[in-house]
């Protein structure tokens, strides 16, 4: 047994990150057996659990749809907030029951950021003992010997380091699109924002070399991918851990050089990026003018406690800059409620800052309190009553724009990647502009996978509706 330990994970060494190739050669013992992967939180958790998939069918896996009629189920879990948490414990007992009733011989296992926290391992340790396995983020690429271990030894195994990490390639990985694919191009993170716990359960910031990531693109837009999107918790720092004078700016100019349809990059963090970088998206037409820059907090007293090393004024001069060289762009953000000392003025410059921008669209959190880090030691939290009204009032701010907002889009001609049919209608067709908007129109099947033209004909708050 291996346990998250918080101390280690917070150390940063001056160690040289290891770049090894996936080397798990395993029989085929999944073969005739089945299984079912669950994601929580972000787009690095849905690669990951293409990932999981890719190792699962390595061995003879093949997915199914339902947990019921799973052999094995995994939950590709997230840290980020309290809910994310609750919603795994929950899933967990429905799998009890299925277990319990129906299939005792049912294999339940736990990836991904909570298997990192030692506070979550301990409870499933004394508490639900039917989980079968945990497997940390560092050694993802151990999965398999993990299951394993557990059929041949019918015991609960736990596998979790603690330390900065590696660069693991050449994972086997099964995509859920055959026209956009993620691409990672940096793990972990070196920032230590006070509230979160990112910086613990992926490690230190690791680049992958920007050859393997030129190569998979390279690779993706032969087998047919129109868009890739980079990935990582902080993109911009890309390459400040591997290389002198190649950042970004550059691997986004060679990716665009490979000449594939379309580029988004996620996370962006507004310390990292450069103006050369704006340049760079101003001036390539295969790299998509939005940008989802988290503000977090309107309030330079906040954000000096968050640690977000920028200021409300720096902020907005960055917005500014991409918003006046980058042609039509768009800006989306993140923003926390509630941070520990989040006074009435603090949240009105927040306010401030949102009826000043124009912001495409407002990713709310109501500040959640994460074990180790440093905001939860904070004194002054604040009431859950006051962070929900606070939630709520940026809410109704952010929604009287959107209409506005929308109606820019109305009467143009988008360019949209088709992305397939649109879940609550399947009459419809549905995909994104270039600013990430999602657009639903009536058309033919042959299209999916395309990128076309479409008329904007109406806005309908958090979509448009078009026409070919
Ligand atoms: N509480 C609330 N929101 C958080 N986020 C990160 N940590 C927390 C937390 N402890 C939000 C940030 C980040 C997004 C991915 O999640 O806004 O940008
Ligand atoms: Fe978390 Fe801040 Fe790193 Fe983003 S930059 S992952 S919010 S610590």
């Amino acid at each position: 047994m291996k346990m998250p330990n918080m101390i280690d994970a917070k150390k940063r060494n001056n160690d040289k990150i290891n770049y090894v190739n996936y080397n798990v050669s395993l029989d085929k013992f999944g073969e005739g057996k089945k299984f079912f992967v669950r994601t929580y939180g972000c787009q690095m958790n849905e690669h990951d659990s293409e990932k999981i998939k890719g190792m699962l069918k390595s061995v003879g896996y093949t997915e199914c749809d339902s947990v019921d009629n799973a052999d094995i189920v995994i939950l590709n879990t997230c840290a980020i907030r309290e809910n994310a948490h609750d919603k795994v414990f929950g899933f967990l007992g429905v799998l009890k029951h299925i277990k319990d009733t129906k299939n005792p011989g049912l294999l339940i296992g736990i990836c991904g950021c909570m298997s990192q926290e030692k506070v979550v391992v301990d409870e499933i340790l004394s508490k639900y003992k039917y989980v079968d396995f945990v497997c940390g983020t560092h050694n993802l690429d151990n999965l398999l010997n993990i299951i394993k271990d557990k059929i041949d030894n019918n015991t609960q195994q736990i596998e979790v380091l603690s330390y900065e990490g590696d660069v693991v390639e050449g994972v086997p990985v099964v995509r859920d699109s055959i026209y956009s694919a993620w691409v990672d191009i940096q793990y972990g993170c070196d920032k230590f924002c006070t509230y979160c716990i990112v910086p613990y359960t992926r490690g230190k910031q690791r680049s992958r070399t920007k050859e393997s990531i030129i190569e998979e693109v390279k690779k993706l837009k032969k087998d047919g991918y129109k868009e890739v999107t980079l990935l990582g918790q902080n993109v911009n720092a890309y390459g400040k851990d591997l290389y002198n004078d190649y950042n970004l700016a550059n691997l986004l100019s060679d990716v665009s050089d490979t000449g594939i349809e379309r580029i988004r990059f996620v996370t962006s963090h507004p310390w990292d990026f450069t103006e050369k970088m704006v340049d760079i998206i101003a001036s390539r037409d295969n790299i998509m003018p939005y940008i989802h820059l988290p503000l977090q907090s309107g309030s330079n007293k906040i954000l000096k406690l968050m640690n977000r090393r920028y200021t409300k004024e720096e902020y907005l001069k960055l917005y500014n800059s991409i918003r006046s060289k980058v042609k039509n762009s768009s800006v989306t953000t993140d923003i926390i409620v509630g941070f520990p000392g989040e006074t009435e003025e603090d949240f009105e410059d927040t306010i401030d800052v949102v009826k000043q921008v124009n912001f495409e669209q407002i990713f709310m959190f109501i500040y959640s309190r994460r074990v180790g880090t440093r905001a939860d030691k904070m004194e002054n939290q604040i009431p859950e009553e006051i962070k929900h009204k606070r939630f709520d009032r940026l809410k109704q701010v952010f929604e009287e724009s959107v209409e506005e907002n929308n109606k820019k889009y109305v009467g143009t001609t988008q360019k949209i990647l088709v992305e397939g049919h649109s879940k609550n209608n399947q009459d419809m067709l549905t995909g994104r502009t270039d600013t990430n908007k999602v657009v639903i129109f009536e058309g033919p099947e042959e299209l999916i996978g395309k990128i076309i033209n479409i008329k904007i004909v109406s806005e309908h708050k958090w979509y448009l509706k078009g026409e070919v």
